[in-house]
């Protein structure tokens, strides 16, 4: 999930002004540095440390009207150690989170695409600097995919499409829902969508270690599945709930039973829906109602997620990816 670039496509015109600013922001940087050791830090620095303290109380505090405070910090933190991996992705996320998210805003900017731009550069870094962290390469190819759907360059969501196709061989647990998930606001008849559920259930099989019947039927015996065969293993932290994703299992359900339901099959969508309850957080879950509201609603709500989104407009209910939810369903405490 990380070596494509594109940009490169400033015009001759705008490239004094580039130049300029690139050499301020250099001697800016330059600065910064020298005010350092200039070995490579064995440890991460205290700064960077501190800012990862200010990202986690902002994040899991799903306190999304201070990103702005919080990225400042880790982009501070990066500017003083640039192959620093975690600082790295963390401003990608941050970045990643408002864009996801920005259905919070009463006024939805068109600059807020510019997220995307950032997000992908940032875990291109963050890629780079820890190949073997999937995470990072999941991220990179869904930023890439939201790039490419902005410009609607054809070549770009290639590009993105065969670095997801790695993350998920890389980490099939974890980047089977982060691919699926970045297709779910495809129309429900198309090919990329129908993969995208078909992910879902793949993910669910490989935390479980079972083959999962589609329509549900099987779906209670999924728990024991998941619980004695992934518990001490690196599965564990993208099947489970976690410290860092404290109800992943709820918003996991959550988001399949929107596709579901997407999909025409509302019957199916209210056993997956249900299926968050057997979470052992579920009583502790922000969004509780708004799944329960979703498992009475299920039928109705066909239509609904089916409806062509208003330009710039809001769905009273928009599916989980398009909600206040999108990254805090499974993030917030
Ligand atoms: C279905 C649940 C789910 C959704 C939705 C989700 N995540 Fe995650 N996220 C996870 C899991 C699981 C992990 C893995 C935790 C681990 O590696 O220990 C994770 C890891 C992370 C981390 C890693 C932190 C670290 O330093 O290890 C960050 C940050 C993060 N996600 C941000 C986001 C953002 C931003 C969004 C929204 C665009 C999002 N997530 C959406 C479940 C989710």
């Amino acid at each position: 999930m990380k070596k494509p670039s594109l940009l490169d496509r400033l015009q001759h015109a705008r490239l004094p002004i580039v130049a300029a600013m690139a050499a301020t922001l250099g001697c800016l940087v330059a600065g910064i540095a020298m005010a350092q050791s200039t070995s490579t830090p064995p440890t991460r620095q205290p700064a960077a440390l501190r800012a990862d303290q200010l990202f986690w109380q902002t994040f899991h505090g799903g306190d999304y009207e201070h990103i702005q405070a919080s990225l400042e910090a880790s982009t501070a933190a990066y500017l003083r150690d640039p192959n620093d991996a975690v600082s790295t992705a963390h401003v990608g996320w941050l970045h990643m989170w408002r864009v996801a998210e920005s259905s919070r805003l009463d006024h939805r900017p068109a600059s807020i695409t510019d997220d995307i731009v950032l997000a992908r550069k940032y875990f291109q870094k963050a890629a780079a600097l820890a190949p073997d962290d999937a995470r990072y390469r999941g991220f990179l190819a869904s930023a890439i995919l939201a790039e490419a759907q902005i410009d609607q360059d054809a070549s770009l969501r290639q590009q993105g499409a065969d670095i997801m196709q790695q993350a998920v061989a890389d980490w099939p647990a974890f980047n089977l829902f982060t691919s699926g998930y970045v297709m779910s606001r495809l129309p429900a008849s198309s090919d990329g969508f129908k993969l995208a559920l078909e992910q879902q259930w793949q993910n669910l099989e490989v935390c479980g270690h079972m083959t999962l019947d589609r329509h549900g039927g099987n779906l209670d015996r999924f728990a024991q599945g998941v619980t004695q065969a992934t518990a001490n293993s690196r599965d564990a932290r993208a099947c489970l709930n976690s410290d860092k994703a404290p109800h992943n299992e709820e918003g996991f359900f959550l988001n399949m039973g929107d596709m579901l339901t997407k999909s025409g099959d509302w019957q199916t969508a209210r056993k997956v829906y249900a299926a968050a309850k057997q979470s052992p957080n579920y009583a502790q879950w922000p969004y509780r109602e708004v799944l329960e509201q979703r498992i009475r609603d299920a039928e109705a709500n066909v239509s609904v997620f089916n409806a062509a989104p208003a330009p710039g407009g809001k769905s009273a209910t928009p599916m989980m990816i398009g909600s206040d939810a999108a990254c805090m369903a499974c993030h917030q405490r």
